[in-house]
């Protein structure tokens, strides 16, 4: 089987969820464009951006992605773009344990309230900033097995592990 026949034009509705600064904006950025801004302003709301893979056998994954606003004064809005997504994203600061702990918030957010077979990735992003980690890699690791969740840690500054993050998800779809 995987012949040209069996070519495919996947969707998934993808969101990111996490603590205001974590680098959500500049991970999408990344993966979108290719680029990395150091002044990337907060988001206000939400803003949407797609990008198409293509795999192996001709196939192509469309990620309809919503970069949700960290800020805790959009927090309520938050159900408008995770509702019927497919895959979320919930990233924290590899510095920030305070990130660390808001990424666990969403989690249990999502488990409650969104859709029950959604798949979820834990990112520890900002992974070039070694010297300044206070989130343990395996504490990361541990709280993404506990909650059936891909893990990954990530720079959207030098696009470490990027395009793994969003590979990860096309094993999952069918
Ligand atoms: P909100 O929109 O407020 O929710 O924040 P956000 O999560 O979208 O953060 P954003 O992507 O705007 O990045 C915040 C800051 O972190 C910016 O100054 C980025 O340049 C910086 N940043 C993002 N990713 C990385 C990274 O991988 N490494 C480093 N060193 N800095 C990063
Ligand atoms: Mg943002």
């Amino acid at each position: 089987n995987g012949g040209v026949h069996d070519a495919k034009n996947l969707r998934v509705k993808l969101v990111l969820l996490g603590d205001s600064g974590v680098g959500k904006s500049c991970i999408v950025l990344r993966f979108v464009r290719g680029q990395f801004d150091p002044t990337s302003k907060v988001t206000v709301g939400a803003s949407f951006l797609s990008q198409t893979i293509a795999l192996q056998d001709s196939t192509t994954v469309k990620f309809e992605i919503w970069d949700t606003a960290g800020q805790e004064r959009y927090a309520a809005l938050a159900p408008l773009y995770y509702r019927g997504a497919a895959v979320a994203v919930v990233v924290y600061d590899i510095t920030s344990p305070e990130s660390f702990t808001k990424a666990q918030y969403w989690v249990k957010e999502l488990q409650k309230h969104g859709s029950p077979d959604i798949v979820m990735a834990l990112v520890g992003n900002k992974a070039d900033l070694q010297e300044k980690r206070e989130v343990l890699v395996q504490d990361g690791i541990d709280y993404a097995e506990k909650n059936g969740m891909f893990f990954i840690e990530t720079s959207a500054k030098t696009a470490d592990n990027i395009n793994q993050l969003f590979e990860k998800f096309v094993a999952s779809l069918s």
